[in-house]
């Protein structure tokens, strides 16, 4: 039965406190989870924007029973630039699961972030994870209909290091600027596209924990994504490859380029993971050492209004 004590808060910032939630939930997945740390979530909720209001946690007392974050977004859906959330780290913790309280956290962010202003929300699940259904009966509760628009695939490589010519340090300021310019014209080619404030990229090139970006200033070539432990025994580090840009590489110069990125993660991380939602051409990324990997996400987009339709393709974060 449900406790009488459950009540919304905001989320207090204490991110050691929801790493344990976290880790506890997801460890009764079937597939394997990542290793939300403190630093890494912490950095999360430092994204321009974010604010603890769009982190409700239904709280039993004082035990957090159920959480899921909104981080804001900008994206351009058919042309339309708009403000969108980024829904993510839902989680209810294991004694409490089943009892419809993911229904109603997940109910209670959308209507935080129908009220904040925002024009609809992203998410994704993991193909069979309850998820799937949780986040779209979730939805339901609200008024709202969430709807899958795109299933996407993941590469893999193993990470070996190998000799390479020094590379210059960062200026992430300039990075920063390098992949604004770099996401601006994904708008025009694809359904949804998620575009950049300087602020933004900053916090993407340099700010989140475990950030590490690739920029190459002559042809404004740019690769980033963050290192990460996974929950296994070993917790292997893992790259999540986020920001695939060319620039102006040529094509025979496109996966040396990325080679040169595995490289110097492979000091950092064993294995690096790439998600394909169509918005590059894995041809490159499989030259340059990445397999398939079975893992398949669901994307999901929520509109007020109006119901979402499938798209080939998107330009976002997943997370
Ligand atoms: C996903 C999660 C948040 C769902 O929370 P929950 O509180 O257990 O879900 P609810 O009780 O609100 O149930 C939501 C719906 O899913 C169904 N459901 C719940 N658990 C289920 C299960 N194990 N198998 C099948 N259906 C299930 C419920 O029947 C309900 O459907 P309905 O509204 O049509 O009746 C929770 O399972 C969890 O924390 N999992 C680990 C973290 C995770 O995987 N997060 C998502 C990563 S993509």
């Amino acid at each position: 039965m449900e406790s009488s004590s459950l009540q919304f808060q905001d989320f207090t910032g204490d991110s050691a406190v929801l790493s344990s939630l976290i880790a506890s939930s997801w460890s009764e997945n079937r597939e394997q989870g990542l290793d939300y740390t403190p630093e890494f979530l912490q950095s999360c909720f430092e994204y321009p924007g974010m604010s603890p209001a769009l982190a409700p946690v239904l709280m039993d007392g004082d035990r957090p029973a159920a959480f899921v974050a909104a981080f804001p977004r900008t994206l351009a859906v058919n042309g339309h630039t708009g403000r969108y959330a980024l829904l993510t780290f839902f989680t209810v913790a294991p004694e409490y699961k089943g009892r419809g309280l993911g229904v109603r956290v997940w109910a209670e962010c959308l209507r935080r972030v129908r009220q904040a202003g925002f024009d609809g929300a992203l998410h994704y699940c993991v193909d069979g994870n309850v998820s799937n259904h949780a986040t779209v009966a979730g939805a339901r509760a609200a008024g709202y209909s969430a709807q899958r628009i795109l299933s996407i695939p993941y590469l893999r490589a193993f990470l070996r290091s190998q000799p390479s010519d020094p590379v210059p340090a960062l200026d992430p300021g300039r990075a920063a600027a390098a992949l604004v310019e770099a996401a601006q014209p994904l708008a025009a080619r694809l359904p949804i596209a998620r575009q950049w404030s300087q602020q933004e990229a900053l916090w993407q090139c340099h700010g989140r924990h475990g950030a590490l970006t690739h920029w190459d200033e002559a042809s404004g070539a740019l690769v980033n994504g963050y290192i990460l432990p996974v929950c296994d025994a070993a917790r292997t580090r893992c790259l999540f490859l986020d920001e695939v840009h060319w620039g102006r590489l040529a094509d025979e110069a496109k996966a040396p380029f990325l080679k040169s990125f595995l490289g110097r993660a492979a000091g950092q991380a064993t294995i690096a993971t790439v998600p394909l939602p169509g918005y590059t051409d894995p041809a490159h990324l499989k030259a340059a050492g990445f397999r398939g990997a079975p893992r398949q996400l669901h994307a999901y987009l929520t509109l007020w209004t109006s119901e979402a339709a499938p798209v080939e393709a998107l330009y976002a974060d997943v997370l």
